[in-house]
Parts: structure tokens; sequence; C-alpha cells
């Protein structure tokens, strides 16, 4: 499989403040991927680089097969990009910003340019925005103009830097369709969020990273993979308790009103269900627990915070 980014060792210092900490990210062709960590995690600083805007102190990059910042003239064209401040001109209107940017770039023929720019606008719900200057646009509308920018031809990678920034909830999840219809039509995208439960949603790979440093990397599927942990929702939990107790092999066995849960420990869920059944505890629900997006990130944090004073 291609990748569509790769970064080795990639280090940013600001003077005493390591922003970026020996990251090493792997993105693939074809992934929705995210970018996950809090506010001044190294993200933006981590996305700059990649684009070529700011000099790394360390480490490798490679963009699309080509070694970056070396050659970024070359694989700049191929990617939409959507950075903090998308500098638009304040006094002009969402078309006539779109149409200056699309002059000053390789490969936008000018016979289609306007026909473009409707569909861009439309793809990002701007379809009727009329003739209002870009100052007096929401952060959400600014958001929105700054993704039909890089809709305006396409790209085989678009890198976006906390997209759904001052979106409201129905602004969110009309751009998560868009980026899925994109990405169903071949294009890359790397995002980054602050928002967990926005990459838990979307995103088929992702990165964590904290204080600069990348805690882990991988398809959301395997970052959320069952805990060991099951669940039994029946109405008779006492008894199911009983059946399931230490006596019989099972561990950490707990019990609410609901029902009970216990550690699978070596027994398969179809087993557990069978014991229970013999023993005429009638089972309505059997959930394998799965953890969540943000228990990976306070587990990862706090694992790693433990050995990484300030
Ligand atoms: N130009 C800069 N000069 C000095 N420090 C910076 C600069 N840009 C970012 N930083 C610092 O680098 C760290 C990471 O910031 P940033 O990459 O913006 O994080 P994020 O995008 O995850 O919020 C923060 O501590 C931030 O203050
Ligand atoms: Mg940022």
């Amino acid at each position: 499989m291609s990748r569509a980014l790769l970064t080795h060792n990639l280090t940013k210092r600001f003077g005493a403040t390591l922003a970026v900490d020996h990251v090493d990210l792997e993105v693939h062709e074809g992934d929705l991927f995210g970018f996950l960590g809090p506010n001044g995690s190294g993200k933006t600083t981590t996305l700059r680089m990649i684009l070529g805007l700011v000099y790394p102190t360390g480490g490798s990059i490679e963009v699309l097969g080509k070694p970056v910042p070396r050659k970024v003239r070359d694989v700049l064209p191929r990617i939409g990009t959507l950075v903090e401040g998308p500098g638009f001109y304040p006094h002009l209107s969402a078309r006539s910003n779109l149409a200056l940017f699309d002059a000053a770039g390789p490969g936008g023929a000018k016979r289609t340019r306007r026909a473009r720019i409707e569909d861009a606008l439309e793809r990002v719900g701007l379809g009727s925005v009329g003739r209002k200057p870009f100052n007096a646009f929401s952060t959400g509308m600014q958001q929105r103009l700054g993704l039909a920018r890089t809709l305006l031809r396409p790209h085989e990678l678009l890198i976006l830097d906390e997209p759904t920034n001052g979106l409201d909830p129905q602004g969110m999840r009309d751009i998560r369709a868009l980026l899925e219809e994109l990405v169903a039509q071949g294009t890359t995208i790397v995002l980054s969020s602050h928002l967990l439960g926005e990459v838990e949603s979307i995103c088929t790979r992702a990165a964590i990273i904290n204080r600069g440093r990348l805690l882990a990397q991988d398809e959301i599927a395997r970052l959320l993979a069952p805990t060991g942990r099951v669940r039994i929702v029946t109405d008779d939990p006492g008894e199911a308790e009983r059946v399931l107790g230490a006596s019989n092999g099972f561990h950490s066995v707990t019990r609410d009103a609901a029902g009970v849960a216990l550690e699978l420990g070596g027994a398969s869920p179809e087993e557990l269900n069978r014991r229970l059944v013999t023993n005429g505890v009638d089972v309505r629900e059997l959930i394998l627990e799965r953890p969540t997006l943000e228990d990976v990130f306070l587990q990862l944090t706090n694992e790693r915070g433990a050995r990484v004073p300030g």
C-alpha cells in the first residue's frame, strides 16, 4: 500500500518550547486520517511543517512520495490545504475571493472557473451567500469558504487543520458528510481535531498527540479494541452473579439493577451465554465493552504523563 504522507523523527523547537518531538506519522492512501490532540499539543505546527510553511528543527517528511521541504513546490499543487488563518481578502465576496485564488494557482482553466466556484460553494453550503464581503462572515462561514477553496479542483491529498472549528452541530455534520464523500471518490484526507467524538465518528485511522509526542497511531477499530469486559442485561442479576461467581472461574463480577458485568478472562462470549442459559438465566443482551477514543486518550496521557515531567 502506498503512503500519502510519512514523517520520521519530525521535530520542531521554538526557543525553549519543544512543540513537536520526534513524531513518526504514517498516512496511507485512501485514509480519512485523524490527527488528534488537545490545544497546544503540536498539531498545527506539524501540519505547517508538512506544507513547507515552517522549517523543521529535525527529522524528515515525505508527501506523495516527495521529500519536503526540498520538493514542496512539486507537491503543493496536488494538495488542498486549510490551515489557521485562511487568508482571504476582507472586502471581497466569497465568489471574488475564490476567483482570485483560482486564477493565482496552477491548472484552473478560466473557461470552467465560474462553474467550479458555484459547485464548490454549493458543496460547502454557501450557495446562497450572495455578495456579502468576507469580513462580515461568521467563523463558521469563513471555515466553509476555506473548505470551498480546496474543492475548486481535485486534489490527491487534503490537509485540514481543525476544519469544523466554529461550526454549529448541523454544520459539522454537513462537513463530515462532505469529507466522507471526498474519501469515497479517492481523496486521502488528514484532518486535525481536538474533538475525540469527531475523529471517532468519521476517521479510518488516527494518531494521538500530546505535548508534541505521538502516543498512538492505528486504525480506529484497533485503537478501540474490546476491553475484555462484558455486560449482561438480565431480569435476574442475582442469579446471573451466582452462576458466574468466582467459584465458577469468572472474575471481577459486579452487579447492578440491570444486570452484571465481568472480565471474560479466557472464556468466549458464547461460552458465557451458554453457561447462563443452561443454568436458567435468560439473557436479554450480552455486550462486549469497547473503550471510547476518550478512554484511550486519557489512559495514554496518564501512562505517559507519569513518566514525562512538566
Ligand atoms: N511561532 C511560534 N513561536 C513560538 N511558539 C509557538 C509558535 N507556534 C506554536 N508555538 C507553540 O508550540 C506548541 C504547539 O502549538 P500548536 O502546534 O499550535 O498546537 P495545536 O495546533 O495542537 O493547538 C504550543 O506550545 C505553542 O505555544
Ligand atoms: Mg492548532
